[in-house]
């Protein structure tokens, strides 16, 4: 299914559906990001808000970007703070929202739907400065090879979203193209066991 629309029909269910993955990504997150804070943040892919409100506590201003009308709907009816303002982008199109530099760029399960990493990072490289972090939290690699994708139930039957496999080194290198190094690598797993596929991976890039 098309992206925008799978996201649209999803959006009333995503915060009450069961999903695992969303909430051991905002515990990431939480855990990752939480001794540190920010001017402006930009969040893309900001869904409903998962990790908006939270983002606001370590953060002065949000920009928070998402190609779905739903899931912004959502997301506007939550948060009502002027220090967010929800806009709707495509970032695979002209990010001509951004006048401006952000010093935490956050991606939270949305580089699964982008075919083209190396074509993000150099925008994000243009809209960021020396010491500028990027926080990625994804569905695991090795979950998308197991068949993990990003799927919801509708009357008509299990809907799943457009998807790209992206290996470790796939973020790595197109991070680095554009001029950010790894600074932190880290995997989470349901309950803490490890004797399982990880279900998050993180990786934190900072501006050289
Ligand atoms: C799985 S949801 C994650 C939402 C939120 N970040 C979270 O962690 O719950 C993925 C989000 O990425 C958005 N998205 C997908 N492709 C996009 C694109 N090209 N530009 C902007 N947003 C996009 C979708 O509309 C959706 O809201």
């Amino acid at each position: 299914m098309d992206i925008a629309n799978a996201y649209n029909s999803w959006s009333s269910q995503y915060d009450t559906n069961d999903n695992k993955t969303r909430d051991l990504e905002a515990l990431a997150l939480q855990k990752i990001l939480q001794a540190k804070s920010f001017k402006h943040c930009l969040e893309i892919g900001c869904g409903t808000g998962k990790n908006t409100a939270w983002l606001l506590s370590i953060c002065d201003q949000i920009t928070a970007i998402d190609l779905s009308k739903g899931m912004l709907e959502i997301a506007k009816n939550k948060i009502q703070s002027d220090k967010v303002n929800f806009i709707e982008v495509d970032i695979t199109k002209d990010w001509t929202f951004a006048n401006q530099t952000y010093d935490l760029v956050t991606f939270s399960l949305m580089l699964e739907h982008i075919e083209d990493l190396n074509a993000v990072f150099q925008k994000v490289s243009r809209v960021t400065a020396v010491g500028s972090l990027v926080y990625i939290g994804e569905l695991h690699p090795f979950k998308q090879y197991a068949g993990s994708k990003a799927r919801f139930e509708t009357e008509s039957g299990t809907q799943v979203v457009t998807c790209f496999n992206h290996h470790v080194t796939d973020f790595i290198q197109a991070a680095n193209a554009s001029g950010f190094q790894l600074i932190h690598l880290d995997e989470q797993f349901d309950d803490a066991d490890r004797s399982q596929l990880p279900r998050i991976l993180n990786l934190v890039f900072e501006k050289l």
